[in-house]
């Protein structure tokens, strides 16, 4: 009987000790934030896990929302996943924990974020989608902000349509596998290519120029004579590429290149004659990004979709403007 009384203390105590835990660190949400709906952006902890520093856009990113963070006082929690899915979901999982006010989420491929989409969303974490899009539904996460891949690959495909008037064979260097941008990008450019323009080979370069140059030299060796163009999913890619071709001996304009990003480097090649045209994705998004993960602390509505607004670069503007490219 004793025993009987003991063990029922016991486990009283123990209930007692448990609820008090869970009531001791309640999980702040966006909608509860106790400066609603008058936050500011001293008041914000942000998750940002970028997913790697494969290009000069990327760092152009990193910057932009690690400089916004400083200027504006926003407490940023950055990590570098080194492109691997699994790095960016350990890093949003800590962000969870760690109970930030919101996490801005650029995803290195788009499937695969459902669970830990569900895990922010019932922590009561928004998440803002940047750069590359998700398959996951939209009920999933707040908003996605960042360029249409799509677009850009009907304005490259447009491109190559007037450099190659007559019609040619061309290659294609493709962005990461599985990728919004890579995706996005390859579609678009099929939609608009003329039929008689045949993409003869394509593989990925990961959107690196260490990868981008290998693959040109197999396609140099593999159709050696017969490529008219290539569409490069990126200027660092572009970069390697190039390499690629001054070692085969190759002068500019032997292979016509339409290009992505718009970096530095892009204009250098367009200058140097070997980029014919450059279509733009923009990466500076910090400040825009800020103000919508403002607003959500603040209860306030978002756009669930907000498009960068871009055009396409040519070698007749490129000297002119490189001067003044902050990336
Ligand atoms: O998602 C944007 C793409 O990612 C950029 O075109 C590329 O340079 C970067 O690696």
């Amino acid at each position: 009987m004793f025993r009987l009384k003991t063990f029922a203390f016991l486990a009283v105590i123990a209930v007692l000790i448990l609820s008090a835990c869970s009531t001791a660190a309640p999980q702040e949400t966006a909608e509860e934030t106790s400066c609603a709906p008058n936050c500011e952006f001293t008041d914000m902890v942000f998750c940002y896990p970028q997913l790697g520093a494969e290009s000069d856009w990327r760092t152009a990113n990193t910057a932009s929302f690690k400089e916004t963070a400083g200027d504006l006082g926003v407490r940023l929690i950055f990590s570098d996943a080194q492109q691997k899915q699994e790095n960016q979901i350990s890093a949003m999982r800590s962000c969870i924990q760690q109970g930030v006010d919101v996490i801005g989420l650029p995803p290195v491929v788009e499937d695969g974020w459902e669970p830990v989409l569900t895990e922010a969303k019932e922590a009561g974490i928004p998440v803002i989608i940047v750069d590359r899009s998700v398959t996951a539904d939209s009920s999933l996460y707040a908003s996605h902000i960042g360029s249409d891949m799509f677009l850009e690959g009907q304005r490259a495909a447009d491109e190559m349509n007037k450099l190659l008037p007559d019609g040619g064979k061309i290659v294609e260097l493709s962005g990461t596998t599985g990728s919004g941008a890579a995706v996005g990008r390859a579609e678009g450019f099929r939609a608009n290519l003329n039929d008689n323009i045949e993409i003869v080979d394509s593989q990925t370069g990961n959107f690196t120029t260490a990868e981008g140059k290998p693959v040109m030299e197999a396609f140099l060796k593999k159709y050696e004579g017969e490529i008219d163009g290539a569409f490069i999913h990126n200027d660092n890619m572009a970069i390697g590429a190039v390499e690629a071709m001054k070692s085969a001996g190759l002068e500019p304009g032997d292979i016509v290149i339409v290009s992505v990003d718009g970096t530095r480097g892009g204009f250098q090649l367009m200058i140097d004659g070997w980029v014919q045209a450059d279509v733009e994705c923009n990466p500076l998004l910090g400040p825009q990004v800020y103000d919508m993960a403002l607003a959500l602390m603040n209860g306030q509505d978002i756009d669930r979709e907000v498009l960068t607004d871009e055009t396409v670069y040519f070698p007749n503007e490129a000297a002119d403007l490189l001067p003044s490219r902050k990336y």
